[in-house]
């Protein structure tokens, strides 16, 4: 291509996100074309000491959906190089083969990614050697890295100087994968591109909005590491609130990305700190079994809390984000609720509200509840739904991988959907002072049975605060 050769080097290579999915995102890249033998390499690097083919063998396994020929050619522009990750031999190394493909490619200007796959405690030793041994003399150098990005505000922010020290913000690519999801990208979409939603969007209309998070698998013999984070740092202050920014913020002046972001920094700031009433904590039952989990924990695997955004828009309405592991079912979705009818002639009011649906997955789809005429004799009613299902709509359309979209945004050098800077160190303003009160055991989690729908406090809460649990049909005779 007019850019010139593409070094991809994946730090962590023998770990278990670089083998589920950075590998495979690379992978699916190649198989369509976005990469191309004789324009790229991808060098992986990790302290194991393994050969070329043994890092090949480790990752095949994970590289499906594409032909065997297109695997083996994939294979064969995977390099190993073993080091560690704070001394100078193994960059001085890794920089000497990514310069000798360089070299051998001939083109005039290269490009070098690098994505750290990588334990955060390593990210400030690793950038100082990228930054040292590694820069690229002839093209841009940009950095992915991956949450947790501190562990509270005052971490995160010593983190993020760090990283800032090293490089410039067009440079690192924070990445959280919820903004390469089909559907949370749509939102943008949906939101400013529909007539029909510009009016309601508001707190005139709309009562409350969930955004909801549920995996029906617990920790998965990753518990020790989840213990020192917790369901909050997990997914709520990264996924489900980048999530929110999207439907709540207000219209960006263009797509720029730097519009995009400056209206999510901009909702962030309008939140109030979290009441510590408005928050239900839970833990599996089981959760501690994991010999790796302390006896004592008191980390939530569940988590419901209710953001108050303080502007003209949304004064007043309730954004329920919750999430849970080992529940009854993986989903993860965003409701809005609309108010009630004033002056209901039909005296459906039980029966529930418009609701609007966006499930982001799985079977990704769009829905809206609404109160029909039950087909029929009487003048019965009953709720509907006006339903949009990608499988049905989009049927031979294959929806791309969040990391694949992400990994090529950065190639291709946009930043829309990565974390700014100033954004990371508001959304952990938001949430610091409840995590500070959790860590010290001011405020507990709730015991919940593994496959259930989490601690019936939620429910109680999500309730009080104004969600109306949608009904089947009720028939209330005419008097
Ligand atoms: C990760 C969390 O960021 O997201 C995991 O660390 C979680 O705990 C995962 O399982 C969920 O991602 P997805 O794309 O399967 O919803």
């Amino acid at each position: 291509s007019e850019q010139g050769c593409l070094s991809v080097v994946v730090l962590g290579a023998s770990g278990d996100l670089a083998k589920k999915k950075t590998f495979p995102a690379l992978f699916h890249l190649f198989a369509q074309g976005f990469l191309q033998s004789g324009e790229v390499h991808i060098f992986g690097y990790a302290r194991s000491n393994l050969s070329d083919d043994g890092l090949r063998e480790r990752i095949r396994g994970y590289l499906k959906g594409a032909s065997e020929e297109h695997l083996s050619e994939f294979l064969q522009l995977i390099k190993y190089a073993s080091g560690s990750y704070d001394n100078r031999e193994g960059f001085e190394k890794l920089n000497k083969e990514i310069s000798e493909y360089e070299m051998s490619n001939k083109s005039e200007s290269c490009r070098r990614l690098f994505y750290l796959a990588l334990p955060p405690s390593v990210y400030p030793s690793v950038c100082k050697m990228i930054r040292t041994y590694c820069m690229n003399p002839s093209g841009w150098t940009r950095v992915i890295v991956e949450k947790p990005f501190g562990k509270d505000l005052d971490s995160a922010e010593e983190l993020s100087a760090q990283l800032g020290e090293l490089f410039e913000e067009n440079q690192l690519y924070r990445i959280d994968h919820y903004l390469g999801k089909e559907l949370v990208q749509n939102l943008l979409v949906l939101r400013f591109a529909n007539h029909l939603f510009l009016p309601l969007w508001n707190r005139d209309n709309i009562d409350n909005i969930q955004i909801v998070f549920r995996e029906d698998f617990g920790t998965d013999g990753r518990g020790g590491y989840f213990d020192q984070y917790g369901i909050i740092r997990d997914i709520i202050q990264n996924h489900l609130l980048q999530v929110f920014c999207l439907v709540a913020m207000e219209k960006p002046v263009s797509l720029k990305p730097e519009h995009i972001r400056d209206e999510k920094f901009k909702v962030l700031q309008s939140v109030n700190p979290i009441k510590n009433d408005e928050v239900v904590l839970g833990q599996y039952e089981g959760y501690k079994d994991d010999l790796t989990v302390p006896d004592d924990s008191n980390t939530p695997t569940f988590a419901s809390v209710v953001l108050r955004v303080h502007n003209e828009r949304w004064e007043g309405v309730p954004f329920i984000l919750k999430a849970g592991k080992a529940l009854s079912s993986r989903k993860a979705e965003v409701r809005v609720q609309f108010k009630d009818v004033p002056g209901d002639i039909f005296r459906c009011k039980k029966q529930g509200r418009n609701e609007f649906v966006i499930r982001l997955q799985p079977s990704e789809a769009m829905y809206m509840k609404l109160t029909v005429k039950k087909p029929g004799l009487e003048m019965a009613t009953e709720q509907s739904e006006l339903d949009l299902s990608y499988g049905m709509r989009y049927q031979n359309v294959k929806i791309p991988e969040a990391y694949e979209r992400l990994i090529l945004d950065t190639i291709r050098g946009d930043q829309q959907h990565f974390v700014r800077r100033d954004e990371l160190k508001a959304a952990w303003q938001i949430f610091t002072p409840l995590l500070h009160d959790i860590d010290a055991g001011r405020l507990k989690a709730v015991p919940y049975q593994p496959g259930s729908r989490g601690p019936k406090e939620a429910d109680e809460l999500s309730e009080r605060v104004g969600y109306m649990q949608t009904h089947g049909y009720i028939w209330i005779p005419p008097t």
